[in-house]
């Protein structure tokens, strides 16, 4: 069926937060976490406040991409959003208690969900432990750290006449060139993100259809789903239709304030770099006679699912290729059905866990009927990711012993955004990366983010390069990636924070 926009939202461009749908251009990104000190005088500063709106942020692109033609000097792209945990929320008076009920994961916190989602327990983290008085985060982003105190500077400042203080910050930093996008493993990160249907004006839709052969798709392999998915007020996905396709139910706000808004997950992730290198390269040189050889970078890129450069293992089986790598147009442009053994990307591989595409449950042979149903459901499981980069590159001693400098804490600061931390954000983490048995029975866990109690985890199906199964080693992986602590905030609409 063609494309019918009109059936689609009109996105209120000056009302939703730009880091939520389009995303805040950045190189430099400071999540300054603060409380609430004096609800009047914030509720005061909130209204007069510069918050960089979803318009903001499509103008900041344009910008980009026009700067792009001529040369490629950085655009500067000083940006603001702020969300609020349940108890700021409740600071303010925007929402009471029993608006939600105690099992809802924004209004427990994150630390509450340490049993479903296998994190270590909040004592030992070493930020946002839970605190009645950590009451939002300021994000603020540039091009440069200049723009980024600017920001403080001009819009943030100063704390004490406009009602806030200060708890602590976490400094995120885009890699260098060529690796800049790049997570610390080295892998091109953000490369899959999810189309998002709905208009920008009466004719325009935010994300544009592939082609008419492919009315359903925003670049060739990125499905489009409806925007309450990530954003309130506007129709979601129905999980039991026959195609994803459909328009869902309206994804109605749990309490009126919360339309055009969406919950932001915030999650430090410490990357053990040497350790992940060392282990992939010792891995590698292990396999025994009987089993086909294979070299870190296939081992590597199986883990993940995708080679460094971004291109899908299933795209680029046996060496990685630029030419389908991020940023071009086969980078999403692939499904696992041609792999339903899991030969060529292990059942296990962090893309492969996080998105299974068309993988249905515990089924290598399934019909079409069946591959539907899971793309529908699967759809209802998607995030918005907006994470950077934390800590300072690998030195050379690092690289040569293998260890970590302890003192080096590098990483992934995780964000993303989404209507349902539960079914979207937990769901992810612990039905699908923790499972050893999804998607199928002996997938084993998510070699990246899989949390488990056992400190060694077997992972299957990975190289060699050969699709012969008797010639697959048995591998057994340390865990290279460190919990640090969390937490559930909101980002609310403009005019909603304008309002209080
Ligand atoms: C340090 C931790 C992490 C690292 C190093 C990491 C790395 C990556 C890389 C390299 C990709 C492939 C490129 C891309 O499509 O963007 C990716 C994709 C993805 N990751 Fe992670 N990630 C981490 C944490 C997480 C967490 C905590 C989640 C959610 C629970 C997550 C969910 C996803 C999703 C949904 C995708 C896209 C899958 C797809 O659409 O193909 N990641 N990640």
């Amino acid at each position: 069926m063609p494309r019918d926009i009109t059936a689609e939202p009109l996105f209120p461009l000056d009302d939703i937060q730009g880091d939520i749908l389009t995303g805040l251009p950045k190189r430099h990104e400071h999540l300054m976490f603060f409380t609430i000190v004096e609800p009047a005088a914030f509720k005061a500063f909130l209204k007069a406040l510069h918050v960089t709106s979803m318009r903001d942020c499509l103008q900041d692109r344009a910008d980009i991409e026009a700067q792009k033609k001529i040369n490629s000097q950085l655009v500067p792209t000083p940006g603001l959003n702020v969300a609020f945990t349940f108890a700021g929320l409740r600071a303010l008076g925007a929402i009471e208690a029993a608006q939600l009920p105690d099992s809802d994961p924004f209004k427990a916190g994150m630390a509450k969900s340490q049993g479903t989602l296998s994190d270590p327990p909040a004592s030992t983290w070493r930020t946002l432990k839970p605190d009645p008085n950590l009451h939002g985060v300021f994000v603020v982003t540039g091009a440069s750290h200049a723009e980024v105190v600017d920001v403080m500077s001009l819009r943030l400042a100063p704390p004490t006449a406009h009602g806030w203080r200060l708890l602590f910050e976490e400094v995120g930093t885009v890699r260098p060139e060529p690796v800049v996008g790049h997570e610390h493993f080295g892998y091109a990160d953000g490369v899959s993100q999810p189309g998002v249907r709905g208009r920008i004006d009466p004719a325009t839709p935010f994300h544009p259809s592939v082609d008419d052969a492919n009315p359903d798709q925003a670049a060739a392999g990125q499905d489009l789903l409806w925007p309450g998915e990530f954003v309130f007020g506007f129709p979601g996905q129905d999980p039991s239709a026959a195609s994803f396709a459909t328009k869902g139910p309206n994804k109605a706000p749990p309490v009126p304030f919360m339309n055009f808004g969406a919950y932001l997950v915030i999650r430090r992730l410490a990357q053990l770099v040497p350790e992940f290198n060392a282990s992939v390269k010792a891995a590698s040189t292990a396999i025994p006679a009987t089993a086909d050889k294979a070299d870190p970078d296939l081992l590597g890129a199986q883990m993940i699912g995708r080679w460094k450069s971004g291109a899908s293992i299933i795209n680029a089986p046996t060496h990685d290729d630029r030419a389908v790598g991020d940023n071009t147009p086969d980078a999403n442009n692939f499904e696992f059905g041609g792999d339903r053994e899991g030969l060529v990307c292990p059942w296990a591989a962090h893309v492969r866990k996080t998105y299974p595409r068309d993988d249905v449950r515990h089924d290598t042979t399934p019909d079409e009927t069946a591959i539907a149903a899971a793309e529908a459901f699967t759809q209802t499981h998607r995030m918005l990711r907006r994470g950077i980069a934390f800590g300072p590159e690998v030195t050379e001693r690092e690289a040569l012993s293998g260890v970590s400098n302890a003192e080096m804490g590098r990483g992934l600061l995780f964000k993303c955004y989404v209507t349902s931390i539960a079914d979207q954000f937990e769901f992810v983490q612990a039905q699908w990366s923790n499972a050893s048995d999804f998607s199928q029975e002996t997938s084993g866990i998510d070699p990246i983010i899989g949390q488990a109690a056992a400190p060694e985890r077997p992972f299957k199906g990975a190289a060699p390069v050969s699709r012969d199964p008797a010639k697959k080693p048995d591998f057994s992986l340390k865990s290279f990636v460190r919990m640090q602590g969390g937490a559930y905030f909101f980002a609310p609409s403009i005019p909603a924070m304008r309002g209080l």
